[in-house]
């Protein structure tokens, strides 16, 4: 069975009174959770300062990691740093990164490799663009970025995993894609693992991101295949994060 998973993505954004707010906010509303799993990616700098305040059931997620352990490489985290501070997730492929960092299937899959290595869980994001989808090439497109991990580390790399499927248009433009249309790429890309393993592809774990807010995310949850959400936008406001935990706490099973 798998658990729902929230994750907030903070981007490059947090500041003082977010984080407090989020704090107090998180650690009322987590006393009342008992099935859902939530994470927040605030930017590394909050982290240390935010796991000491945070009840200790909230996991923390790293948005982006090095593909070296260590070295000359200024400007990067490694993942045995990562995994020093209490992280538990790390954000692998975000459209952001792959776009303004023209990150690759290939580079990708090496940090997707790492972040196992070190007994950490990726979150692989994935998902198309606008005219990848007015192409109807939404499924191919999600397929191949799948692909490389599949042919380079093989099917048991993705068992227990993430899969974020965010369509590019959909994120932080206020246009999320429709919880029918996301059913229908989960439960694609579900039975594209479960070619190579129907029990593995059971335990992937499948996110939807792209404008997800307190209006969309019941509909969006409750769908068989969407067992989670990777929240931009409305992870910041510490009301509107916590309603989204609370409905997905009560997603029907
Ligand atoms: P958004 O971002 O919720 O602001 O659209 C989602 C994401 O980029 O993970």
């Amino acid at each position: 069975m798998r658990n729902t998973l929230i994750i907030g993505n903070w981007k490059l954004y947090g500041n003082d009174l977010i984080i407090q707010n989020l704090i107090n906010e998180l650690n009322k509303t987590l006393a009342e959770i008992s099935k859902c799993l939530v994470a927040i990616a605030p930017p590394l700098l909050f982290i240390d300062r935010i796991k000491k305040n945070i009840a200790n059931n909230i996991k923390i997620c790293a948005q982006n990691v090095d593909i070296h352990i260590s070295g000359a490489f200024t400007g990067d985290i490694s993942i045995k740093m990562l995994k020093q501070i209490g992280v538990q997730y790390v954000i692998i492929g975000h459209s952001e990164r792959r776009i303004y960092h023209k990150e690759n299937n290939d580079y990708i899959s090496k940090k997707y490799a790492l972040v196992k290595s070190f007994n950490l869980i990726p979150v692989l994001c994935i998902g198309e663009t606008e005219l990848e989808n007015a192409q109807g090439k939404t499924r191919e497109v999600c397929e191949s970025q799948i692909k490389c991990i599949l042919d380079n580390q093989g099917i048991e790399a993705f068992k227990n995993s993430v899969i974020a499927y965010e369509p590019v248009w959909a994120i932080g433009t206020g246009r999320s894609a429709t919880p029918l249309q996301v059913q229908h790429i989960h439960k694609c890309i579900r039975n594209y693992l479960a070619e190579q393993d129907e029990t593995i592809a059971k335990t992937v774990t499948i996110q939807y991101g792209g404008s997800v807010n307190e209006k969309n995310a019941f509909e969006m949850i409750n769908q068989p295949d969407i067992d989670g959400l990777l929240i931009g936008k409305s992870s910041l406001n510490a009301t509107i994060f916590t309603k989204i935990v609370r409905i997905a706490e009560m997603k029907r099973t």
